[in-house]
């Protein structure tokens, strides 16, 4: 091969790894890491990209070569001259792609083995999801409806489901899990950045699903300390709890819990819902449309409410949400 060769390819794999370069920084693929694990794998993704734009600049750089010097004239027809293997460059680019993805699996195995570990003394949340919200009881026996996290700890979600499958999805920490009816899966979490941000069900999983979301706040170890103190005692009405444990939010609009569902009815508007139903006292109707909400559907909404709440919801806090819902209508 000729020298002028060599630096044309060489030029050409160079304006090709400048665009690709130009690309990979220019448009922001990847949310902000607030994650240890997070940070981690990004590293495990930009070690796979920087890969990928290195072979992908000499396959351009050397299709567009060929592309330039060889191509055949408008009216040659002839066959090209025969060829024979070459086994010294066979053995290049063989050689080469073998080293890069053993590279990339040693790289993704130290990442996993390390974003599985807990350390001694995680603090431990369990996550319960249901058609269409996500609960977390936490260490004392509270259950909220939305995930708040210490800087700096590791936290070991166990993820599960009342019913379908489900998948807690936080972008910022960069990983998911689903959360499968009878099984236990757990999620290690090392949050390193103050703020708040989304959780998403990132499974389908019923007519609700794109509204199934909740928040996780992470709080520096201070203000995580005063919200247990916080949390451990009681704040609102008692219904405002249940409420907020079944998910009803995920699916209602209710002004006095800040509610903004709007798969079901709108329950700032219970009373009148309860008048044009008919169907006996209001705290009668409103039991029997979470116990058994086929029983009667409010016109223009399918049967999409979950009809496990006879069965959840125990009597005396069935009472205290129905009474919550009414004082609010
Ligand atoms: Cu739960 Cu999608």
């Amino acid at each position: 091969m000729r020298k002028g060769s060599i630096i044309q390819l060489t030029a050409l794999s160079l304006v090709a790894g400048a665009i690709c370069t130009a690309v990979a920084l220019a448009i922001p693929w990847l949310p902000v890491s607030a994650g240890r694990e997070a940070g981690r794998i990004h590293f495990v993704y930009w070690f796979t990209t920087i890969i990928c734009m290195a072979v992908f600049s000499v396959v351009a750089a050397v299709l567009a070569f060929s592309v330039w010097k060889f191509r055949a004239g408008p009216d040659d027809d002839s066959d090209g001259p025969p060829t024979h293997g070459h086994t010294q460059l066979e053995i290049v680019w063989t050689a080469i792609p073998v080293a890069l993805v053993t590279a990339i699996s040693i790289v993704s195995a130290v990442v996993l083995a390390q974003n599985s570990r807990a350390g001694t003394d995680p603090l431990r949340i369990r996550v319960n999801a249901q058609q269409f919200a996500w609960s977390f009881t936490y260490p004392n026996g509270k259950t909220f409806g939305f995930l708040t996290l210490p800087k700096d700890r590791h936290v070991k979600l166990d993820i599960t489901s009342n019913d379908v499958i489900h998948s807690f999805w936080v972008p910022q920490f960069s990983q998911k899990q689903d959360a499968v009816p009878g099984q236990h899966n757990t999620l290690i979490i090392t949050p390193t950045r103050i703020g708040t941000y989304p959780v998403i069900c990132t499974e389908l999983c019923g007519l609700g699903h794109a509204l199934m979301r909740s928040h996780v706040d992470v709080l520096s170890p201070t203000d995580y300390a005063a919200w247990v103190r916080k949390g451990s005692q009681a704040s609102g009405p008692p219904g405002l709890a249940v409420f907020q444990q079944n998910g009803c939010g995920g699916c209602h609009t209710f002004k006095p819990a800040s509610a903004t569902g709007k798969v079901g009815p709108d329950l700032d508007n219970l009373a009148k819902y309860a008048q044009a139903a008919n169907r006996g006292p209001e705290a009668k109707f409103v039991e029997e449309s979470i116990v058994k909400p086929q029983a009667y559907l409010a016109p223009g909404y399918p049967d999409a409410m979950p009809h496990i709440f006879g069965t959840q919801i125990p009597t005396d806090k069935l009472q205290q949400l129905v009474q919550y819902l009414m004082k609010g209508s």
